[in-house]
């Protein structure tokens, strides 16, 4: 719950003022725990809802924020993907831009596909990346071009985002969801009120002076698919998906599915929870999906 981590977190100085690029789902949750701590936050959308504060930003057609409108920025953070073509949008639309409004912190969402596949292993920030993926290359080609801006980056490298409206309750609600066994496989997962939290207190760490450019921002139990869905289920009260072998379901499995499954590791967040301080909300899928269950449910009365 949101309320949790505005009890746990430190609010930013009266000063501050936070610009979210991108507020989708990982930034709107970011800019709510702002909000709600009293933090003026100005976001940006392709397309803004007309009756909304949200700026508008589109890499694509060259609509995009004025000095003015981000005037008095102290804070970025940027969850917009790298472009089909390579290369870093929002750097190469807004790179003057934000160097011009000199904010103290800017953070990067990135991705642990950058590791490439690790054959289960463990992997932490002083493993170099390998990526095995397009998109993955492309993410990586994104965060050189951040950390060399000459802005004050810190990279933030996310497994799988779920969340409320966004988990594995909501696949087997929709009948989507598949119970594949493939020995060894497991993946990483954090709850997007972490990443929310976790870029709060890299904040307040970087302004004490503690900022690693890379930081793995993911909860503690890298968990077999499977056995996520069986939990799943259990806390709704269903019925599981008929198990399918890995070799049968990857035949009916699109190109970016089975991307997904060539790829095995265990990535550490020793560095965010022990060495930076920062104590998950939802430290594994257990508690991270009885809190999706308690606000999905909570949205639809
Ligand atoms: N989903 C995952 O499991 C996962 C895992 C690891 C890393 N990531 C990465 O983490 C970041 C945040 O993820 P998320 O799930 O919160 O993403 P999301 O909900 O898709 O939000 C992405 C934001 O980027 C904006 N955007 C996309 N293309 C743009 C462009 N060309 N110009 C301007 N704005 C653009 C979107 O605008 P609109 O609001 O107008 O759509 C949206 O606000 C993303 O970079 C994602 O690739 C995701």
């Amino acid at each position: 719950m949101l309320s949790r981590l505005v009890n746990q977190a430190h609010p930013l100085g009266p000063g501050a003022k936070v610009l979210v690029l991108g507020g989708g789902y990982s930034g709107r949750c970011f800019a709510r725990l702002l909000n709600t701590l009293g933090t003026t936050v100005i976001s940006t959308r392709r397309h803004p809802e007309p009756d909304s504060s949200d700026l508008a930003f589109d890499s694509t057609t060259g609509v995009q924020p004025s000095f003015s409108d981000l005037e008095g920025v102290s804070h970025v953070l940027c969850t917009i993907p790298p472009s089909l073509e390579g290369g870093d949008p929002t750097l190469e639309c807004l790179g003057p831009l934000l160097k011009n409004i000199s904010p103290v912190w800017v953070g990067y969402l990135s991705t642990t596909g950058v590791y490439g596949d690790c054959q289960g292993q463990w992997v932490s920030e002083t493993d170099p990346a390998s990526p095995g993926q397009d998109r993955s290359r492309r993410r990586l080609e994104c965060e050189q071009a951040w950390l060399n801006s000459g802005l004050p980056v810190q990279i933030l490298r996310l497994p799988g985002i779920y969340g409320p409206g966004r988990s594995v309750l909501d696949g087997l609600r929709s009948g989507r969801a598949r119970r594949i066994n493939k020995q060894h496989q497991v993946f990483c997962r954090i709850h997007v009120e972490d990443i929310a939290g976790a870029c709060l207190h890299l904040i307040h760490k970087a302004a004490s002076g503690h900022a690693p450019p890379i930081v793995n921002v993911t909860d503690d139990e890298p968990t077999p698919s499977a056995e996520l869905l069986e939990f799943a289920a259990e806390l709704l009260g269903c019925n599981l998906p008929a198990e399918e072998s890995f070799a049968n379901a990857s035949q009916t499995m699109s190109a970016m599915g089975q991307s997904f499954w060539s790829e095995n590791r265990r990535v550490s967040n020793r560095l965010l929870c022990k060495e930076l301080g920062y104590t998950l909300l939802h430290p594994n899928y257990r508690i991270g999906l009885q809190d999706c269950l308690k606000q999905d449910l909570h949205q639809n009365v």
